[in-house]
């Protein structure tokens, strides 16, 4: 079958590898009709992800219908429409029962890896390295869903593949994100990042209560996506200073909530900026932390930060002493996109959100490596890809 695979640092190809097999009787195989290109691909795509090999198949964002299942799964069928979230989670150890399903201690099948470096291991994630379990992703035509009875959603109504494949990801992550700032009436909540995530964490900050939400980006359609489809006021942080921009919307208080959209690969100014970049290159700091510095600094004394933007390791000059004496709280992690399937489809069945608003590129998947370049370079507009295999 045709699949996108990883082949080192900016070099992704459509290669022909063997179809996905039942490995385990809990299992299920999926045609996949519809799979996203993700800001977290990119960490992968630019070479920042450690355990990524040669060949690895690509892609965590995938729905599709089932064509085969294992001997023990019971909730699906062939035939099933199904949406496939990313994280892994085998429905028994104490966090999957406790709804903490990006931190299953039962998917990952390479936890060692993870704990030396981490002190445990989080679930293993479709398409995503193999220090997170080094499973095949879902940029392909067919892929293999383990645990597939406490992952996969069905989708019973005919809304097209377009509006309900963000479940798979990006749609429960901007809303995790905004529930994990813990908005309350009143709040003026300041997202950085106008990338997919940032855009459904400001749509789902509305849902939560917000009384504002302040967006922050450089790249005017994403900018202008905020502002027109999100409701946001907007910063651009190539034009303004970000910090005294929040100080003044805010009468000096600051943004009472905070989300950190962007992660690793965040764009960084003046000294620190350049210091992290070259540390990164040289593999001396593992993460570009400018905009948590920076939100550190802006959030409202003792408001709450929340982090959707992946981090991978280490990073440097982190001011925890503000964290402390301002008394922020600090929420994070893999979204635990099981728990939010059901809920967030019915929003979408509802009408209450179109999902498909973030989409600017419908292509095929051979059109792939093309489209990871184009989205890591932000050419074209692009601000959310979907392939069709
Ligand atoms: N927690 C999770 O489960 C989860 C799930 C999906 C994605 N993510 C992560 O969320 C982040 C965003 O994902 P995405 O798909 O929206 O990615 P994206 O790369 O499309 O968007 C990132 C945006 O951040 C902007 N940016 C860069 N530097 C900035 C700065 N200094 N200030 C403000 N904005 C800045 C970029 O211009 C870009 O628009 C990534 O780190 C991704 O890995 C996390
Ligand atoms: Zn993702
Ligand atoms: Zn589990």
């Amino acid at each position: 079958m045709r699949a996108l695979t990883w082949h080192g640092e900016q070099d992704v190809r459509i290669d022909d590898v063997p179809e996905p097999e039942i490995v385990n009787p809990t299992d299920a195989i999926i045609e996949v009709t519809a799979t996203a290109i993700c800001g977290s691909d990119l960490h992968l795509y630019n070479g920042y992800m450690p355990g990524m090999r040669e060949g690895d198949v690509l892609g965590h964002e995938p729905m599709g219908e089932v064509i085969e299942v294992g001997s023990e799964v019971e909730t699906l069928e062939v035939g099933d429409r199904v949406v496939v979230p990313f994280t892994i989670s085998c429905g028994s150890c104490w966090f999957c029962e406790n709804e903490l399903y990006s931190l299953c201690d039962n998917s990952n099948p390479n936890a060692e890896m993870a704990s030396t470096m981490m002190g445990h291991s989080p679930a293993g994630l479709l398409g995503f390295s193999h220090m997170l379990g080094g499973y095949a992703g879902g940029q392909a035509e067919y892929l293999r869903v383990p645990y597939a009875d406490v992952g996969p959603i069905t989708i019973e109504s005919d809304l097209p593949d377009e509006q309900v494949l963000f479940l798979s990801d990006i749609f429960p992550t901007g809303y995790m994100a905004a529930e994990n700032a813990d908005i309350e009436e009143n709040d003026t909540v300041a997202v950085w990042g106008c990338g997919p995530v940032g855009q459904f964490a400001i749509q789902s900050a509305w849902m939560l209560g917000a009384d504002r939400v302040i967006a922050i980006d450089r790249v005017p359609e994403r900018l202008e996506m905020a502002m027109d489809h999100g409701n946001a006021e907007i910063i651009d942080f190539e034009n303004d200073d970000v910090y005294d921009r929040l100080m003044d919307m805010t009468g000096g208080r600051g943004p009472d909530r905070c989300i950190d959209a962007v992660g690793t690969e965040a764009h960084g100014t003046g000294v620190t900026g350049i210091a992290d970049q070259a540390k990164q290159e040289a593999r001396l700091e593992d993460d570009r932390p400018h905009v948590l510095r920076q939100a550190i600094k802006c959030c409202r004394k003792g408001g709450t930060l929340s982090v959707p933007g992946v981090y991978l390791g280490r990073s440097d000059n982190l001011p925890f002493g503000s964290v402390m004496n301002k008394a922020l709280t600090i929420k994070t992690g893999q979204t635990h996109v099981q728990r939010y399937l059901n809920p967030l489809l019915e929003q979408i069945e509802d009408g209450e959100i179109d999902p498909s608003f973030v989409i600017t590129h419908q292509v095929g998947l051979e059109d792939g490596p093309e489209m990871y370049e184009t989205f890591n370079n932000k050419d074209d507009d692009c601000i959310k890809v979907v392939m069709t295999p």
